[in-house]
């Protein structure tokens, strides 16, 4: 029987006759690879054979099920994590934890180990590195414990097995990435590959009720480079974001089925692993100098207040066309403002590059910030600082005026925690602490413009 050869897209999962440069459906150059699949007669006649197999299902009265969440949480040493995860590491749940190459995944995770083989029996899974590598990291980090097993394997049969003996209560897999199921001839890595592994596995977990964290690797873009396709198979998925050379490092839900995803955990890495970061705001503004375009942010991550500091610099172009970049804020976004700007008021910016930065390597995901962006660049251009005291946050619309944000209390509260005197918010927000803002235009003229 002639075996029949597709190319599958291993950023969408669409899958092509004949190779190509460029992914016809998502666009994606070079993200096409061969994979040897089963032949059409073959599949024909599997699904013959499953039309007569299946049994009825066994069904029960939904008052008469016991709710997930009644099921024990693993409790890590972090306080923040154990709150995005919606309480700890649920049994019987399968976590997917994706972040870039170097972030701080497999310390986490030994971290994590350390905590709970203090009680439980708990295996680390690596395929990446060796049982050497490993040990030093869990010496380092104060992991040794004989609740602790470390098996190196790029097995996906041999792990679902290790996790079908009920012998651990929590499994790490270190990473997907590297795993390949003996019955399927294409790399590791590859969307095949990724897809039945990770079920392999999950089913495996599923019916010991053993907690399992799988890691996977994402590429500098933020996309989860073959593991796109688990992140619809497993519990929760958490993100590891952050500058990989030092600054704060988050840890988001991106989907969890047992929690809200509305929280966030910050953390830094010294030489004893990761620690929580409990009060990012001090943190963030403890090196802050008072300049131009300095502008200090009530900002949130999640549902935690954060004051950050973002800093524009605005330079004259020296070819025709104005360079803008943007760390830590939406590029597009960032262009948005700066025509609104240029619409609304009489700043001049066609001529001149505009950079932002934002402090402590922190990503910024809040609509809330374009105030403060907006007035940054506006402060730099003319030279002007605004003063110490003020905190800015309000989203602004593409008519120059500005809009409520969320949870404006709480950002307040911060600031005064702070020792900030004001703050520059939507006019919509009551409370004594703010200076109403209605419009850029007015806003930027009354404390940054030149005058
Ligand atoms: P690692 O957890 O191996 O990253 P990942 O698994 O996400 O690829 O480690 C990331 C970096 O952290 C590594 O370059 C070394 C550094 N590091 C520390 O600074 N302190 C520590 O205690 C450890 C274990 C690592
Ligand atoms: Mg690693």
């Amino acid at each position: 029987m002639k075996s029949k050869t597709r190319f599958i897209c291993q950023n969408c999962g669409a899958s092509f006759p004949k190779w190509a440069g460029k992914c016809d459906n998502c666009q994606e150059w070079g993200t096409l690879v061969e994979q040897v699949g089963i032949p059409e007669t073959e599949a024909k006649s599997a699904l013959k054979k499953a039309q007569v197999s299946g049994k009825k299902l066994d069904y029960a009265g939904i008052s008469k099920i016991e709710a997930a969440d009644s099921k024990e949480r693993l409790k890590t040493e972090f306080e923040d994590l154990n709150t995005v995860l919606g309480g700890g590491i649920l049994m019987g749940s399968v976590n997917l934890l994706a972040g870039q190459p170097g972030i701080g995944k497999s310390t986490i995770l030994m971290q994590i180990c350390a905590e709970i083989s203090k009680t439980r029996p708990v295996l680390y899974v690596s395929g990446e590195e060796s049982a050497g590598q490993v040990k030093m990291r869990a010496v380092r980090l104060g992991a040794e414990s004989d609740n602790l097993n470390f098996a190196s394997s790029t097995s996906a049969n041999d792990i679902a097995k290790t996790i079908e003996t009920s012998e651990f209560a929590l499994v790490i897999i270190d990473s997907i990435q590297t795993l390949a199921m003996d019955e399927i001839s294409s790399a590791p890595g590859t969307v095949s590959q990724v897809t039945n592994c990770g079920n392999l596995i999950i089913r495996a977990a599923k019916a010991t009720d053993t907690a399992v964290i799988i890691v996977g690797h994402v590429t500098k873009e933020g996309t989860l480079a073959g593991p796109k396709v688990l992140e619809h198979l497993v519990d929760v998925v958490i993100n590891f974001e952050g500058d990989r050379y030092g600054g704060f490092k988050t840890i988001r839900a991106v989907k969890n089925r047992f929690g809200s995803t509305s929280e966030v955990a910050i953390f830094e890495m010294d030489e004893k692993g990761l620690k929580e970061v409990k009060n990012p705001s001090a943190a963030l503004l403890a090196e802050r100098q008072n300049t131009d375009g300095s502008i200090i942010l009530a900002t949130l991550e999640g549902t935690r207040p954060i004051l950050v500091e973002i800093q524009a610099l605005v330079a004259p172009s020296n070819f025709g066309y104005p360079k803008r970049t943007a760390s830590g804020f939406d590029l597009n976004r960032l262009q948005l403002l700066i025509a609104v700007i240029e619409r609304r008021t009489k700043l001049k910016l066609d001529d001149k590059d505009i950079f932002i930065n934002v402090v402590g390597g922190m990503k910024l995901n809040d609509s809330a910030a374009d105030l403060a962006v907006c007035m940054a660049i506006a402060s730099a251009t003319a030279g002007r600082k605004l003063s110490e005291d003020y905190v800015v946050f309000g989203e602004v619309g593409l008519g120059g005026e500005i809009r409520s944000a969320f949870r404006p209390d709480q950002r307040i509260a911060e600031a005064k925690k702070l020792g900030f005197k004001h703050a520059i918010a939507p006019a919509t927000t009551k409370d004594k602490f703010v200076i109403p803002a209605k419009d850029l235009r007015e806003t930027l003229i009354k404390y940054v413009n030149e005058k």
